[in-house]
């Protein structure tokens, strides 16, 4: 679960990332960010996964304080966050199968326990025929899969997306979209920002609006793709509500 009682991030420069936002989001659930470029959808990321720390308030995630979390700490919570982003940033020069075994590696897991959870993972994602290849090799929407299964090799509670389709054609994100959809039907909670409020019009989920830093608006959209998908608000275990993502293309 994540909560943010009064939360207000003033950069340096004086500029306001997020401007006293209190709000909870329960384990499972998927929830879109969306608002204009400013809007602090980006910062709001960061301050979960303590890249930013807050100027006042208190964040909790999963009941501990994290806004107050001491650095050595933050590898700690990072662990139990995977993190996606708009550039896919792989190590170009590393197969994917490198790229995403990099935190595993330091880990300390073996080679063969490397192997085995890199082909799960990449499995769940559709690419396990691409373990070899290097990022230059795949198309967009493939780098892209690769970046979401290196945030999911450490089976993290919560996955964050930071316009994780903003570099994809329209049927790609949607791809994506569905991607993210069946990995939060899996039980993972799912933080999905997006400027663009077309892709996720048809999904059926709770959407918070930024703007300015402030939170002007939290409902939830009705929508078609939702009942294709099932409930998907955590409460399937792993492997069940697996949609199948050529289904509807
Ligand atoms: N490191 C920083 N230093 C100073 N100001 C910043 C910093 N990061 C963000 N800001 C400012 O905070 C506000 C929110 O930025 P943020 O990046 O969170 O917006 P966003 O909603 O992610 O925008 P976009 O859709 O363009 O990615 C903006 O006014 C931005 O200029
Ligand atoms: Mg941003």
């Amino acid at each position: 679960m994540i909560e943010l009682f009064s939360v207000t991030k003033r950069y340096a420069s004086g500029q306001v990332g997020l401007d006293n936002v209190t709000l909870k989001i329960d384990a499972g659930q998927m929830v879109f960010l969306t608002g204009p470029s400013g809007a602090g959808k980006s910062t709001f990321l960061k301050l979960i996964y303590c890249e930013e720390i807050p100027s006042s308030g208190s964040i909790l995630v999963n009941g501990r304080n994290v806004s107050s979390l001491p650095r050595r700490k933050v590898p700690y919570l990072r662990r139990t966050i995977g993190v996606v982003f708009q550039s896919f940033r792989l190590i170009p020069r590393k197969t994917v199968f490198e790229n995403i075994c990099y935190l595993p590696r330091i880990l300390g897991s073996s080679a063969q326990e490397q192997k085995e959870l890199a082909y799960e993972t990449l499995r769940r994602v559709s690419l396990s025929h691409r373990m070899n290849a290097s990022p230059h090799q795949l198309s967009g929407g493939e780098q892209q899969r690769v970046a979401i299964a290196r945030a999911l090799m450490n089976q993290p509670e919560i996955l964050l997306a930071d316009e994780p389709t903003g570099n994809l054609d329209p049927e790609l994100s949607e791809e994506i979209l569905r991607l993210f959809l069946e990995i939060n039907g899996q039980g993972t909670t799912v933080i999905f920002a997006t400027h663009d409020r077309d892709l996720i019009q048809r999904v059926g989920r709770r959407v918070l609006t930024l703007e300015a830093g402030q939170l002007t608006g939290d409902q939830k959209l009705p929508g078609e793709l939702n009942d294709a998908i099932g409930p998907g608000q955590g409460t399937m275990g792993p492997g069940q509500g697996t949609i199948d993502l050529e289904e509807e293309a």
